[in-house]
C-alpha cells in the first residue's frame, strides 16, 4: 500500500489520537533528583550557574527532600560538600561525614524517600581528583581500598543504593565484596559505567566545589570519541556485579544509551548533567528557546534512546508539569 491510501498524518490529527499512539512518556517514576548538602546552618544557596538548584545545609536538607517526595519523585542522589577537605578525602568514610549525617537526617525525617549516594572523592580532596594521588596520578588500587571504606560507611548510615562515579577499574567488584562482607548484600550498586571526561560537568563542579586543582580527569574518565569502549566498561561492570548501569552525560551520548540498552539486561540510568541543564536554563532566560518545551523534548529523547530512569536537575520542574496535567 502506498499514498494516497497510506497517510501517516491521520494519527497526528488531534491530541487525543497523538496520545494514543505515543511511544514514549516521562513519568514521575522515571526521575531521580540530585541534592547537594553542605555543612553550616540555615543555608539554602542557589548555585549561580544552575538557577533553581540549591545547596542545603544539614538542617535544611530534610525539607528539601520532603518537597521532592511531595511531588511524587521516588529517589534522590546525594552529593556532599564537606567542611574540610584533605589529601585522601577522609570525610567520605567518617561517621561524622557530610553524607553520613545527611543520610541519618533524611532517613529519620523522610523515611519513604529512596536515597542514593554518589560514591566518589573529588568533592572531598584538596586536589579535586577522584581518588588517592600517587606520583601525580590517581592510583587505582589504593583508591579501591578507600572506596570500600566509603561504601560501607554510607551503607551503615542508611543509604538505599550506592552509585560509584570515579571510573576506577574494579570499583564495582570491590564495593560489592565490601558490602556483602558486612551483611549489606541487599544494597544495590548503580555504577557510573560509561562516564565520559566531559566539559558538560562544569556547573556541577562549581556547585560541588570539585574542580580538579591541576590537570583533568582524562586518565580515568572516558574519551568522548569512544563508543565501543562504553560497552566494554558496561559489560565489565555487569560481570563485577552492578545492578544498574549508567551513561553520563546523556544528551550528547544518546547513541551510547541506545547501544547499552540493546546489549545489557540491566536497567539503564542516564545522567542529564549540569551543563545540559544550565544551557537550557540560560537560553530560556534569554528568551531564545522555550525552556519548558526544550526540557521535555530533551527528557523524552533520553528516554526514547533507552534510559529506564533519568537523574536530572529538571525533576521537580517536570513533576510539576505532570501534576498539572501538562504532560
Ligand atoms: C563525581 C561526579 C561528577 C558529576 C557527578 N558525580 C563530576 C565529575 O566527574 O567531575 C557531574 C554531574 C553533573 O555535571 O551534573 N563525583
Amino acid at each position: 500500500m502506498e499514498f494516497p491510501k497510506l497517510r501517516p498524518r491521520r494519527l497526528r490529527k488531534s491530541e487525543k489520537i497523538r496520545e494514543l499512539v505515543r511511544e514514549t512518556r516521562i513519568t514521575l517514576q522515571d526521575l531521580i533528583y540530585p541534592v547537594f548538602v553542605r555543612h553550616g546552618e540555615g543555608l539554602v544557596e542557589e548555585v549561580p550557574s544552575m538557577p533553581g538548584v540549591y545547596r542545603y545545609s544539614l538542617d535544611r536538607v530534610a525539607d528539601a527532600v520532603k518537597e521532592v517526595r511531595d511531588l511524587g519523585i521516588p529517589a534522590v542522589i546525594l552529593f556532599g560538600i564537606p567542611e574540610e577537605k584533605d589529601e585522601v578525602g577522609s570525610d567520605t568514610w567518617s561517621d561524622q561525614g557530610i553524607i553520613q549525617r545527611a543520610l541519618r537526617v533524611i532517613k529519620k525525617e523522610v523515611p519513604d524517600m529512596y536515597v542514593i549516594t554518589d560514591v566518589c572523592f573529588c568533592e572531598y580532596t584538596t586536589h579535586g581528583h577522584c581518588g588517592v594521588l600517587h606520583g601525580g596520578e590517581v592510583h587505582n588500587d589504593l583508591t579501591l581500598e578507600n572506596l570500600k571504606k566509603q561504601a560501607l560507611s554510607h551503607a551503615r548510615s542508611g543509604a538505599d543504593m550506592l552509585a560509584p562515579s570515579g571510573m576506577m577499574d574494579g570499583m564495582v567488584k570491590a564495593i560489592r565484596e565490601a558490602l556483602d562482607g558486612e551483611g549489606f548484600e541487599h544494597i544495590p550498586i548503580m555504577s557510573y559505567s560509561a562516564k565520559y571526561a566531559s566539559a558538560f560537568y562544569g556547573p556541577f563542579r562549581e556547585a560541588a566545589e570539585s574542580a580538579p586543582a591541576f590537570g583533568d580527569r582524562r586518565s580515568y574518565q572516558m574519551d568522548p570519541a569512544n563508543r565501543r569502549e562504553a560497552l566494554k566498561e558496561v559489560l565489565l561492570d555487569v560481570q563485577e556485579g552492578a545492578d544498574i548501569v549508567m551513561v553520563k552525560p546523556a544528551l550528547a551520548y544518546l547513541d551510547i544509551i541506545s547501544m547499552v540498552k540493546e546489549h545489557t539486561l540491566l536497567p539503564v540510568c542516564a545522567y542529564n548533567v549540569s551543563g545540559e541543564y544550565s544551557m537550557i536554563k540560560a537560553a530560556g532566560r534569554l528568551g531564545w528557546i522555550d525552556e519548558k518545551k526544550v526540557m521535555v523534548e530533551t527528557l523524552i529523547a533520553i528516554k526514547r534512546a533507552g534510559a529506564d530512569m533519568i537523574i536530572t536537575y529538571f525533576a521537580k520542574d517536570v513533576a510539576q508539569m505532570i501534576i498539572r496535567g501538562e504532560l
